[in-house]
């Protein structure tokens, strides 16, 4: 098992990554977090797989626990899902000692962080992480949102948990296509801040999982997040670097409707299309963005975007929080592991670039 611990001003939050650890590390947090009634949401798909799973454990702490069983899907990461997490936590009289606990993947930790910041204006939260993405980006760093019709992700907070555990047995269970979308956001970490972590890492065959293997690249990818979340975890500047692809990659999620692209390939699709605009815009050579997208297409699933004009384009790109009035915020590339905020770009200009890059990569992104 490793471990690591997350140092933010006046608090900190431990994450421990291993096989088989769920019920020694989820026992002693229920003890360290001294309540006397925990709240477990999560949805549909897990609570088939795995009944009763978090409950047993939590239950030889003699605490009280309840369960709050949610639709499965990024459809459903929505303002009415929320209200059903709070209508329950109503319901089974939660107070301002209750521990709620997010058993699923990023979705239902992005819903639960979010409900645990404004339940009586906050309480704690704890996450079991069951997804790769999950493990390697959403159950860290403390953002939390839902999605809106016209922006993904546009309503949430900061708001940290008080523990996670990633427990890569859930992995067994894990569909192929979930996997490999969870891992492009791994090789997110490494294309932004660490060229080595990239190369050793990209080769991996997701098809067999090693775990002695996983646990060291998770534990790797969760290190960076930090260290970023550590240095602004507000996102005032540095912190942006982590929406790396997510430009795009949010376009095409909130255009094709939620959920018919995973969060992953879309942004995996939104790293290619950055990094081929670095190149273009000469910031990266031409060595390194081929190294790059020829890493990132084995993970990856051929997008298709159908009625995609500029006008759209321009509303779903200026309706994306990082937009800043007429023009974008960019995270490019000056090489591979080291990223930078390319300010103010006109929305013409990306999509300028968006249409030269679905002509030159339309194995990768198709406009229909
Ligand atoms: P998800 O939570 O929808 O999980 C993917 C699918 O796998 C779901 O159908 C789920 O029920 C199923 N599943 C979960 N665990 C399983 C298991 N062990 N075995 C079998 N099936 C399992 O999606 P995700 O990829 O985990 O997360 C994507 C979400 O995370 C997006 O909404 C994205 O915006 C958000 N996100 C947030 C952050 C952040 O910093 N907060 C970062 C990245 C992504
Ligand atoms: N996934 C981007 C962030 O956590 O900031």
């Amino acid at each position: 098992m490793k471990s690591l611990s997350v140092n933010l001003p006046g608090r900190s939050y431990k994450i421990d990554i291993g096989k088989n650890i769920l019920n020694e590390c989820l026992t002693k947090a229920i003890k360290n977090a001294n309540t006397d009634h925990v709240v477990v949401v999560t949805n549909t798909t897990l609570q088939n797989l795995y009944p009763e799973h978090i409950v047993n454990i939590i239950k030889k702490s003699s605490v009280r626990v309840s369960t709050c069983v949610l639709p499965d899907g990024e459809k459903y990461k929505n303002l009415e899902t929320l209200s059903k997490i709070l209508d329950y936590l109503m319901n089974v009289k939660a107070n301002r000692e209750t521990l709620l606990l997010a058993f699923g993947g990023g979705v239902i930790g992005d819903m639960v962080g979010f409900a645990s910041s404004i339940f009586l204006r906050g309480i704690r939260f704890i996450q079991v992480s069951t997804t790769l993405l999950s493990n390697v980006d959403s159950s860290v760093g403390g953002k939390t949102a839902v999605n809106h019709p016209l922006g993904k992700n546009s309503i949430g907070s900061f708001k940290q948990p008080d523990y996670v555990c990633i427990d890569l047995d859930f992995l067994k269970t894990l569909p192929l296509r979930e996997l490999k979308s969870g891992y492009l956001e791994l090789l997110k970490h490494g294309i932004i801040k660490d060229a080595n972590f990239f190369k050793s890492s990209v080769n991996y065959s997701i098809d067999n999982l090693d775990f002695n293997f996983l646990e060291n690249v998770i534990f790797h990818s969760c290190k960076i997040k930090c260290k970023v979340v550590e240095l602004d975890e507000t996102e005032q500047g540095l912190r942006a670097n982590l929406n790396f692809g997510h430009t795009l990659g949010h376009l095409i999620e909130t255009h094709s409707g939620y959920g018919k692209y995973l969060h992953g390939e879309a942004v995996g699709a939104g790293m290619c299309f950055a990094t081929f605009v670095s190149w273009r815009w000469k910031h990266l050579s031409k060595k390194e963005s081929e190294l790059i997208i020829d890493g990132l297409r084995n993970f990856l699933i051929p997008i298709k975007i159908v009625k995609l004009d500029y006008n759209i384009f321009h509303d779903l790109i200026l309706h994306d929080k990082k937009s800043k009035r007429e023009t974008v915020n960019f995270i490019m590339l000056r090489k591979l592991g080291e990223s930078f905020i390319k300010e103010r770009i006109s929305v013409e200009n990306l999509w300028n670039e968006f249409q030269q890059f679905t002509k030159n990569f339309s194995e990768i992104v198709e406009l229909e």
